[in-house]
Protein backbone atom coordinates (compact mmCIF):
# COMPACT_ATOMS: atom_id res chain seq x y z
CA UNK A 1 0.00 0.00 0.00
CA UNK A 2 1.28 3.88 -0.36
CA UNK A 3 1.87 5.73 2.73
CA UNK A 4 -1.39 8.08 2.71
CA UNK A 5 -2.85 7.15 5.85
CA UNK A 6 -2.55 10.01 8.66
CA UNK A 7 -4.10 7.87 11.49
CA UNK A 8 -4.70 4.25 12.34
CA UNK A 9 -8.01 4.67 14.42
CA UNK A 10 -10.18 4.12 11.10
CA UNK A 11 -8.40 0.70 10.96
CA UNK A 12 -11.24 -0.16 13.21
CA UNK A 13 -14.24 0.56 10.83
CA UNK A 14 -14.73 -2.84 9.55
CA UNK A 15 -15.05 -4.44 13.21
CA UNK A 16 -13.59 -4.83 15.72
CA UNK A 17 -11.28 -1.78 16.81
CA UNK A 18 -11.88 1.92 18.20
CA UNK A 19 -12.74 4.62 15.82
CA UNK A 20 -15.70 5.96 13.90
CA UNK A 21 -17.86 3.78 11.43
CA UNK A 22 -16.42 2.41 8.04
CA UNK A 23 -16.65 4.71 4.74
CA UNK A 24 -16.68 1.74 2.40
CA UNK A 25 -13.64 1.86 0.32
CA UNK A 26 -11.83 4.18 2.69
CA UNK A 27 -9.61 1.69 4.27
CA UNK A 28 -6.73 -0.68 3.04
CA UNK A 29 -6.60 0.18 -0.39
CA UNK A 30 -3.84 -2.13 -2.19
CA UNK A 31 -1.63 -1.52 -4.51
CA UNK A 32 -3.52 -2.93 -7.38
CA UNK A 33 -5.42 0.23 -7.15
CA UNK A 34 -2.77 2.49 -5.95
CA UNK A 35 0.26 3.61 -7.69
CA UNK A 36 3.52 2.70 -6.08
CA UNK A 37 5.12 4.94 -3.70
CA UNK A 38 7.53 7.96 -5.36
CA UNK A 39 10.58 8.89 -3.42
CA UNK A 40 10.76 12.24 -1.94
CA UNK A 41 12.92 14.66 -4.18
CA UNK A 42 16.71 15.70 -3.08
CA UNK A 43 14.99 19.16 -2.60
CA UNK A 44 12.32 17.86 -0.76
CA UNK A 45 10.78 19.66 2.06
CA UNK A 46 9.93 17.13 4.04
CA UNK A 47 13.41 15.60 4.81
CA UNK A 48 14.48 19.08 5.78
CA UNK A 49 15.09 20.07 9.46
CA UNK A 50 12.64 21.86 11.65
CA UNK A 51 12.51 23.66 15.28
CA UNK A 52 9.59 22.28 17.25
CA UNK A 53 9.33 24.61 20.15
CA UNK A 54 12.05 23.24 22.73
CA UNK A 55 12.97 20.22 20.03
CA UNK A 56 15.13 19.99 17.01
CA UNK A 57 13.57 17.40 14.31
CA UNK A 58 16.05 16.08 11.61
CA UNK A 59 13.54 15.61 9.41
CA UNK A 60 9.39 16.55 9.32
CA UNK A 61 8.46 13.20 9.28
CA UNK A 62 6.08 12.44 12.21
CA UNK A 63 4.84 9.27 13.77
CA UNK A 64 0.82 10.37 14.19
CA UNK A 65 -1.13 9.07 17.66
CA UNK A 66 -2.03 5.16 17.31
CA UNK A 67 -4.10 3.26 19.69
CA UNK A 68 -2.68 -0.29 20.46
CA UNK A 69 -4.14 -1.61 23.47
CA UNK A 70 -1.25 -3.60 25.13
CA UNK A 71 -0.11 -1.90 28.04
CA UNK A 72 0.44 -4.41 31.06
CA UNK A 73 -2.52 -4.97 33.46
CA UNK A 74 -3.74 -4.52 35.96
CA UNK A 75 -2.60 -0.45 36.11
CA UNK A 76 -2.57 0.42 32.58
CA UNK A 77 1.32 0.45 32.41
CA UNK A 78 3.65 0.89 29.78
CA UNK A 79 6.02 -2.02 29.40
CA UNK A 80 9.42 -3.29 27.58
CA UNK A 81 7.33 -4.54 24.53
CA UNK A 82 5.82 -1.08 24.00
CA UNK A 83 9.67 0.57 24.47
CA UNK A 84 10.74 -1.79 21.96
CA UNK A 85 7.86 -1.02 19.57
CA UNK A 86 8.85 2.88 19.65
CA UNK A 87 12.52 2.29 19.49
CA UNK A 88 12.25 0.60 16.28
CA UNK A 89 10.27 4.04 15.09
CA UNK A 90 12.82 6.70 16.60
CA UNK A 91 14.13 7.39 13.45
CA UNK A 92 10.79 9.38 12.69
CA UNK A 93 10.87 13.23 12.82
CA UNK A 94 9.24 13.09 16.04
CA UNK A 95 7.17 10.72 17.71
CA UNK A 96 3.99 10.94 19.29
CA UNK A 97 2.41 8.47 21.47
CA UNK A 98 -0.87 6.39 21.25
CA UNK A 99 -3.45 8.27 23.86
CA UNK A 100 -2.57 7.97 27.04
CA UNK A 101 -4.91 8.71 29.74
CA UNK A 102 -4.34 11.83 32.26
CA UNK A 103 -6.42 9.63 34.94
CA UNK A 104 -8.38 6.52 35.64
CA UNK A 105 -11.44 8.56 34.61
CA UNK A 106 -9.76 9.00 31.16
CA UNK A 107 -9.85 6.05 30.10
CA UNK A 108 -12.26 5.11 26.94
CA UNK A 109 -10.91 1.71 25.91
CA UNK A 110 -9.24 -1.35 27.25
CA UNK A 111 -5.56 -1.71 28.46
CA UNK A 112 -4.72 2.15 26.49
CA UNK A 113 -1.84 3.21 28.69
CA UNK A 114 -2.14 6.30 31.56
CA UNK A 115 0.01 8.78 32.74
CA UNK A 116 -0.80 9.46 36.34
CA UNK A 117 -0.03 6.69 38.99
CA UNK A 118 4.08 6.15 39.66
CA UNK A 119 4.19 2.86 38.00
CA UNK A 120 2.98 4.24 34.58
CA UNK A 121 5.58 6.88 35.10
CA UNK A 122 8.32 4.47 35.27
CA UNK A 123 7.10 2.37 32.57
CA UNK A 124 6.96 5.67 30.16
CA UNK A 125 10.87 6.26 31.51
CA UNK A 126 11.75 2.80 30.04
CA UNK A 127 9.85 3.85 26.27
CA UNK A 128 11.76 7.09 27.02
CA UNK A 129 15.30 5.79 27.30
CA UNK A 130 14.54 3.28 24.91
CA UNK A 131 13.82 6.15 22.00
CA UNK A 132 16.47 8.47 23.24
CA UNK A 133 19.03 5.60 22.80
CA UNK A 134 18.27 4.92 19.54
CA UNK A 135 18.30 8.71 18.06
CA UNK A 136 14.65 9.65 18.76
CA UNK A 137 12.07 12.64 20.12
CA UNK A 138 8.93 11.47 21.86
CA UNK A 139 5.96 13.22 23.19
CA UNK A 140 2.87 11.84 25.14
CA UNK A 141 -0.67 12.05 23.84
CA UNK A 142 -2.56 13.35 26.82
CA UNK A 143 -5.85 11.96 26.37
CA UNK A 144 -9.11 12.32 28.51
CA UNK A 145 -12.10 10.20 26.54
CA UNK A 146 -14.70 11.69 27.96
CA UNK A 147 -17.95 9.85 26.94
CA UNK A 148 -15.95 7.73 24.58
CA UNK A 149 -15.68 5.03 27.28
CA UNK A 150 -17.88 2.65 28.54
CA UNK A 151 -18.57 2.05 32.90
CA UNK A 152 -16.96 -1.58 32.86
CA UNK A 153 -13.90 0.50 32.68
CA UNK A 154 -14.65 2.93 35.94
CA UNK A 155 -14.14 1.95 39.43
CA UNK A 156 -17.87 1.05 40.70
CA UNK A 157 -19.12 0.81 37.25
CA UNK A 158 -19.12 4.43 36.94
CA UNK A 159 -20.38 7.05 34.63
CA UNK A 160 -18.43 7.85 31.41
CA UNK A 161 -18.04 11.98 31.82
CA UNK A 162 -19.02 14.64 29.08
CA UNK A 163 -20.12 18.12 29.14
CA UNK A 164 -23.87 17.12 28.49
CA UNK A 165 -25.62 14.17 30.10
CA UNK A 166 -26.87 13.58 26.43
CA UNK A 167 -27.51 10.19 25.14
CA UNK A 168 -25.21 9.52 21.61
CA UNK A 169 -24.56 6.63 19.10
CA UNK A 170 -20.66 5.29 19.76
CA UNK A 171 -18.97 2.32 20.49
CA UNK A 172 -15.60 1.57 22.18
CA UNK A 173 -13.51 -1.49 22.69
CA UNK A 174 -13.09 -3.88 25.32
CA UNK A 175 -11.85 -7.05 26.30
CA UNK A 176 -13.76 -10.50 27.27
CA UNK A 177 -12.44 -13.04 30.00
CA UNK A 178 -10.42 -14.36 27.05
CA UNK A 179 -8.31 -11.28 25.91
CA UNK A 180 -10.58 -10.92 22.57
CA UNK A 181 -11.16 -7.14 21.64
CA UNK A 182 -15.24 -6.75 21.14
CA UNK A 183 -16.80 -3.64 20.33
CA UNK A 184 -20.02 -1.81 23.10
CA UNK A 185 -21.84 0.88 23.02
CA UNK A 186 -21.35 3.56 25.12
CA UNK A 187 -23.78 4.76 27.67
CA UNK A 188 -25.32 8.71 28.42
CA UNK A 189 -22.57 10.03 30.33
CA UNK A 190 -22.47 12.19 33.76
CA UNK A 191 -22.38 16.17 32.96
CA UNK A 192 -19.19 16.86 34.78
CA UNK A 193 -19.93 19.33 37.36
CA UNK A 194 -17.90 22.73 37.51
CA UNK A 195 -15.69 21.37 40.58
CA UNK A 196 -15.43 18.39 38.59
CA UNK A 197 -14.33 19.48 35.55
CA UNK A 198 -11.60 22.66 37.86
CA UNK A 199 -10.57 18.26 39.23
CA UNK A 200 -10.06 17.15 35.25
CA UNK A 201 -7.66 20.50 34.98
CA UNK A 202 -5.83 19.39 37.67
CA UNK A 203 -5.31 16.05 36.05
CA UNK A 204 -3.62 17.29 33.13
CA UNK A 205 -1.63 19.51 34.93
CA UNK A 206 -0.26 16.31 37.20
CA UNK A 207 0.10 14.11 33.61
CA UNK A 208 2.02 17.27 32.38
CA UNK A 209 4.44 17.16 35.61
CA UNK A 210 4.76 13.28 35.06
CA UNK A 211 5.43 13.62 30.86
CA UNK A 212 8.71 16.35 32.23
CA UNK A 213 9.44 13.06 34.78
CA UNK A 214 9.55 10.37 32.86
CA UNK A 215 11.82 12.00 30.05
CA UNK A 216 8.99 13.25 27.40
CA UNK A 217 10.60 15.72 25.50
CA UNK A 218 7.42 17.57 24.57
CA UNK A 219 3.69 16.71 25.36
CA UNK A 220 0.82 16.98 23.29
CA UNK A 221 -2.74 17.36 24.34
CA UNK A 222 -5.58 15.28 22.57
CA UNK A 223 -8.17 18.37 21.71
CA UNK A 224 -9.42 16.52 19.15
CA UNK A 225 -12.19 13.29 17.32
CA UNK A 226 -14.73 13.65 19.77
CA UNK A 227 -13.35 13.20 22.71
CA UNK A 228 -13.31 15.08 25.97
CA UNK A 229 -12.46 18.12 25.20
CA UNK A 230 -13.83 18.26 21.89
CA UNK A 231 -17.49 17.40 23.20
CA UNK A 232 -16.99 20.39 25.84
CA UNK A 233 -16.31 22.48 21.91
CA UNK A 234 -19.32 21.30 20.10
CA UNK A 235 -22.40 22.33 20.43
CA UNK A 236 -23.54 19.00 19.22
CA UNK A 237 -22.53 17.50 22.83
CA UNK A 238 -21.94 20.74 24.59
CA UNK A 239 -25.65 22.42 25.97
CA UNK A 240 -24.11 23.64 29.47
CA UNK A 241 -25.85 26.73 30.61
CA UNK A 242 -22.71 27.94 32.56
CA UNK A 243 -19.48 29.44 31.70
CA UNK A 244 -18.23 26.73 29.99
CA UNK A 245 -21.18 26.68 27.36
CA UNK A 246 -23.38 28.53 25.11
CA UNK A 247 -20.94 30.62 22.77
CA UNK A 248 -17.68 29.70 21.15
CA UNK A 249 -15.67 31.13 24.08
CA UNK A 250 -17.61 29.31 26.89
CA UNK A 251 -17.42 25.77 24.74
CA UNK A 252 -13.83 26.77 24.02
CA UNK A 253 -12.54 27.35 27.92
CA UNK A 254 -12.23 24.15 28.97
CA UNK A 255 -9.80 23.19 26.09
CA UNK A 256 -7.68 26.55 26.63
CA UNK A 257 -8.09 26.11 30.68
CA UNK A 258 -6.34 22.46 29.99
CA UNK A 259 -3.95 24.21 27.46
CA UNK A 260 -2.61 26.75 29.89
CA UNK A 261 -2.43 24.54 32.45
CA UNK A 262 -0.17 22.33 31.12
CA UNK A 263 1.67 24.91 29.75
CA UNK A 264 1.98 25.82 33.67
CA UNK A 265 3.26 22.59 34.19
CA UNK A 266 5.84 22.71 31.57
CA UNK A 267 6.33 25.47 29.21
CA UNK A 268 4.59 26.79 25.79
CA UNK A 269 7.71 25.69 24.10
CA UNK A 270 7.11 21.75 25.07
CA UNK A 271 2.96 21.85 24.40
CA UNK A 272 1.57 21.00 21.24
CA UNK A 273 -2.20 20.73 20.91
CA UNK A 274 -4.39 17.94 18.37
CA UNK A 275 -7.44 19.31 16.63
CA UNK A 276 -9.80 18.12 14.06
CA UNK A 277 -11.80 21.21 13.34
CA UNK A 278 -14.19 19.46 10.42
CA UNK A 279 -15.28 15.96 9.99
CA UNK A 280 -17.95 14.03 12.21
CA UNK A 281 -15.53 11.93 14.65
CA UNK A 282 -17.16 9.24 17.46
CA UNK A 283 -20.50 10.03 17.25
CA UNK A 284 -19.89 13.99 17.15
CA UNK A 285 -20.84 16.53 14.96
CA UNK A 286 -19.31 19.93 14.96
CA UNK A 287 -21.63 22.29 13.13
CA UNK A 288 -19.27 24.99 14.19
CA UNK A 289 -15.86 23.42 13.59
CA UNK A 290 -14.27 25.35 10.75
CA UNK A 291 -14.58 28.48 13.12
CA UNK A 292 -14.25 27.19 16.12
CA UNK A 293 -10.62 25.49 14.92
CA UNK A 294 -9.74 29.37 13.66
CA UNK A 295 -10.80 30.91 16.91
CA UNK A 296 -8.57 27.95 18.32
CA UNK A 297 -5.38 28.50 16.39
CA UNK A 298 -5.44 32.04 17.23
CA UNK A 299 -5.71 31.45 21.02
CA UNK A 300 -2.75 29.05 20.15
CA UNK A 301 -0.81 31.70 18.61
CA UNK A 302 -1.53 33.68 21.42
CA UNK A 303 0.20 31.70 23.61
CA UNK A 304 2.95 30.39 21.43
CA UNK A 305 3.05 27.03 21.98
CA UNK A 306 5.58 24.60 20.21
CA UNK A 307 2.73 22.99 17.75
CA UNK A 308 -0.84 22.76 15.93
CA UNK A 309 -1.29 19.42 15.15
CA UNK A 310 -4.09 19.35 12.64
CA UNK A 311 -6.60 16.31 11.63
CA UNK A 312 -7.44 16.31 8.62
CA UNK A 313 -11.04 14.86 7.90
CA UNK A 314 -10.03 12.70 5.27
CA UNK A 315 -8.43 10.38 7.80
CA UNK A 316 -11.68 9.21 8.95
CA UNK A 317 -12.39 8.88 5.32
CA UNK A 318 -13.71 12.66 4.71
CA UNK A 319 -13.29 15.09 1.68
CA UNK A 320 -10.01 17.11 1.89
CA UNK A 321 -9.48 20.37 3.62
CA UNK A 322 -9.86 23.14 1.18
CA UNK A 323 -7.04 25.45 0.60
CA UNK A 324 -8.73 28.59 1.39
CA UNK A 325 -9.40 26.80 5.15
CA UNK A 326 -5.75 25.85 5.43
CA UNK A 327 -4.85 29.58 4.50
CA UNK A 328 -7.18 31.19 6.92
CA UNK A 329 -5.48 28.41 9.78
CA UNK A 330 -2.26 29.72 8.33
CA UNK A 331 -3.34 33.22 8.95
CA UNK A 332 -4.15 32.18 12.19
CA UNK A 333 -1.21 30.13 13.50
CA UNK A 334 1.86 31.18 12.41
CA UNK A 335 4.21 28.46 14.48
CA UNK A 336 4.59 24.98 13.26
CA UNK A 337 1.42 22.78 11.84
CA UNK A 338 1.70 19.04 11.69
CA UNK A 339 -0.54 17.27 9.13
CA UNK A 340 -2.31 14.43 9.49
CA UNK A 341 -4.93 12.54 7.82
CA UNK A 342 -4.22 10.41 4.30
CA UNK A 343 -0.77 11.83 3.85
CA UNK A 344 1.71 10.14 1.16
CA UNK A 345 4.87 12.40 -0.45
CA UNK A 346 3.32 14.20 -2.75
CA UNK A 347 0.53 15.49 -0.73
CA UNK A 348 2.94 16.75 2.57
CA UNK A 349 5.13 17.80 -0.68
CA UNK A 350 2.59 20.41 -2.05
CA UNK A 351 1.44 21.37 1.44
CA UNK A 352 5.39 21.97 2.71
CA UNK A 353 5.47 24.33 -0.30
CA UNK A 354 2.56 26.10 0.20
CA UNK A 355 3.39 26.76 3.36
CA UNK A 356 0.28 25.26 5.13
CA UNK A 357 2.09 22.53 7.22
CA UNK A 358 5.61 22.29 8.37
CA UNK A 359 5.42 18.90 9.36
CA UNK A 360 3.33 15.51 8.10
CA UNK A 361 2.03 12.67 10.62
CA UNK A 362 1.76 9.21 9.11
CA UNK A 363 0.04 6.85 11.59
CA UNK A 364 -1.48 3.57 9.92
CA UNK A 365 1.94 3.17 7.37
CA UNK A 366 3.95 3.68 10.45
CA UNK A 367 2.16 0.48 11.93
CA UNK A 368 3.76 -1.82 9.63
CA UNK A 369 6.61 0.07 8.23
CA UNK A 370 9.20 0.84 11.82
CA UNK A 371 11.96 3.14 9.27
CA UNK A 372 8.96 4.57 7.42
CA UNK A 373 10.88 8.10 6.67
CA UNK A 374 13.35 5.36 5.06
CA UNK A 375 10.85 4.15 2.76
CA UNK A 376 9.63 7.44 1.84
CA UNK A 377 12.91 9.05 1.19
CA UNK A 378 14.04 6.64 -0.82
CA UNK A 379 10.62 5.38 -2.63
CA UNK A 380 10.92 1.73 -1.15
CA UNK A 381 7.82 -0.54 -0.94
CA UNK A 382 5.93 -0.56 2.11
CA UNK A 383 4.67 -3.54 3.93
CA UNK A 384 0.73 -4.04 4.29
CA UNK A 385 -0.47 -3.44 8.26
CA UNK A 386 -2.34 -6.81 9.69
CA UNK A 387 -5.67 -4.96 10.22
CA UNK A 388 -6.34 -8.08 12.96
CA UNK A 389 -3.85 -7.46 15.08
CA UNK A 390 -3.79 -3.40 15.20
CA UNK A 391 -6.10 -3.44 19.19
CA UNK A 392 -4.61 -6.03 21.37
CA UNK A 393 -2.01 -8.56 21.92
CA UNK A 394 1.49 -9.17 21.77
CA UNK A 395 4.52 -8.86 19.94
CA UNK A 396 2.67 -10.71 16.25
CA UNK A 397 1.79 -7.24 14.39
CA UNK A 398 3.60 -4.82 16.49
CA UNK A 399 7.18 -5.27 16.82
CA UNK A 400 7.56 -7.81 14.30
CA UNK A 401 7.30 -5.48 10.88
CA UNK A 402 10.70 -5.24 9.52
CA UNK A 403 12.66 -2.73 8.31
CA UNK A 404 14.61 -2.60 4.92
CA UNK A 405 17.67 -4.24 5.91
CA UNK A 406 16.14 -6.89 7.76
C1 LIG B 1 -8.94 5.16 18.16
O1 LIG B 1 -8.35 4.44 18.92
O2 LIG B 1 -9.70 4.75 17.30
C2 LIG B 1 -8.70 6.56 18.19
C3 LIG B 1 -7.93 7.07 19.18
C4 LIG B 1 -7.64 8.40 19.19
C5 LIG B 1 -8.13 9.17 18.16
C6 LIG B 1 -8.91 8.67 17.19
C7 LIG B 1 -9.21 7.34 17.20
O3 LIG B 1 -7.84 10.44 18.12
Amino acid sequence: MTADFGDASHISRSGTGPGPPARPGAVLRGNAERPQPVAATVTSRLFQPLTVGAVELPHRVVMAPLTRMRATQPGDVPNELMAEYYAQRAGAGLLITEGTQISPQGKGYADTPGIYSDEQVAGWRVVTDAVHAAGGRIAPQLWHTGRVSHDSLHEGGALPVSASAIPFRNRTSLKDADGNVYRADCPTPHALTVEEIAGVVEDYRRATRNAREAGFDLAEIHGAHGYLLHQFLSADSNQRTDEYGGSLENRARLMLEVLDAVIDAWDAEHVGIRISPIGSFNGLEDPEGAEAGLYLAEQFARRGIAFLHLSEPDWAGGPELTDEYRKELRAAFPGVIIGAGAYDVAKAERLLDAGFIDAAAFGRAYIANPDLPERLRTGAALNEPDQATFYGGGAKGYTDYPALED
